[in-house]
């Protein structure tokens, strides 16, 4: 049923698994789509209560949106794109049951934000967390401007979003970006730990904890709006084309500010 990822219940526990190994998992418009509609099909189903998404392989979790899929997107396309990154990260963050996200390697640009939407982090200790987008012309387009700032606070936030640079498991730790870093063969039995505990709470409260929590950052969401509209629109800069050619070729870009 679904291409890009695997997907398995067992003891009450929804699996997902983003399964492009050889891309570093990177998040195709197909896997989005395909994680969002996993993750809608367990809203109503009473024998899950709770969700773990990981990435196959030990490198990466994702290493962000597919790149080469998006490299000659147009406006129209890259706010399609944003969109759909938006429509897949909100159906997680809206589950009414506990996301955890199991960082098992690279979280990078939208992995990060990927991660970012789960309900809760671990991650291993040699996981990596960035939002690279500068480097390639862009900005983030899947929520990550909302959702760091959220999550370690404004300051931190810019300071990752425009240096790009990458930070390890620790660090993310102290930052409140992820809430445990464990050994790899830690990753998934802690995560499972986390949510037999939560199994045994009431189904009905820990929907409305998520559901109320969720509801303070709402009156915000005017940032995701104004996000999708900058994401596209950067799929007509120059620096845009210039940043996503120089990745796919392997040398540095070279940014003239148009
Ligand atoms: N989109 C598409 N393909 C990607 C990708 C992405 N975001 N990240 C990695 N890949 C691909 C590489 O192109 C490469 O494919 P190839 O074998 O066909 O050439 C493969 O995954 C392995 O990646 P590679 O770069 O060779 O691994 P590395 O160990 O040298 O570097 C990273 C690892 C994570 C540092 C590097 O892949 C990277 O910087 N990725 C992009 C991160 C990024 O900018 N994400 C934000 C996107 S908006």
């Amino acid at each position: 049923m679904y291409h890009t990822i695997l997907t398995e219940i067992k003891a009450q526990i929804f699996y997902i698994t983003i399964n492009r190994e050889d891309k570093l998992n990177a998040l195709n418009i197909q896997t989005l789509t395909e994680i969002k509609n996993a993750i809608l099909s367990i809203y109503n189903n009473h024998d899950v209560r709770g969700v773990i998404i990981t990435g196959k392989g030990t490198k990466a979790f994702a290493a962000g949106a597919d790149i080469a899929e998006f490299a000659n997107f147009n406006v129209e396309e890259g706010t399609r794109m944003s969109e759909e990154g938006h429509a897949t990260l909100r159906a997680i963050d809206h589950c009414p049951k506990p996301v955890i996200a199991a960082v098992n390697g690279f979280a990078l640009g939208g992995g990060n934000e990927l991660a970012m939407s789960c309900h809760l982090r671990v991650c291993v200790e040699k996981a990596r967390f960035g939002q690279p987008e500068v480097n390639l012309g862009i900005t983030p387009g899947y929520a990550g401007t909302q959702r760091l700032a959220q999550l370690i606070g404004k300051g931190r936030a810019l300071e990752f979003l425009m240096t790009g640079d990458m930070i390890d498991a620790n660090t993310a730790l102290q930052l409140g970006l992820v809430n445990h870093v464990v050994s790899p063969d830690q990753l998934i039995p802690k995560c499972e730990e986390i949510l037999d505990k939560i199994k045994t709470k009431a189904p009905m409260a820990i929907a409305s904890v998520i559901r109320c929590v969720n509801a303070y950052y709402e009156k915000r969401a005017d940032g995701n709006n104004i996000e999708i509209n900058e994401f596209g629109n950067f799929f007509g800069s120059e620096d845009f084309i210039e940043g996503t050619k120089a990745f796919l070729e392997k040398r540095p870009a070279h940014f003239r500010g148009n």
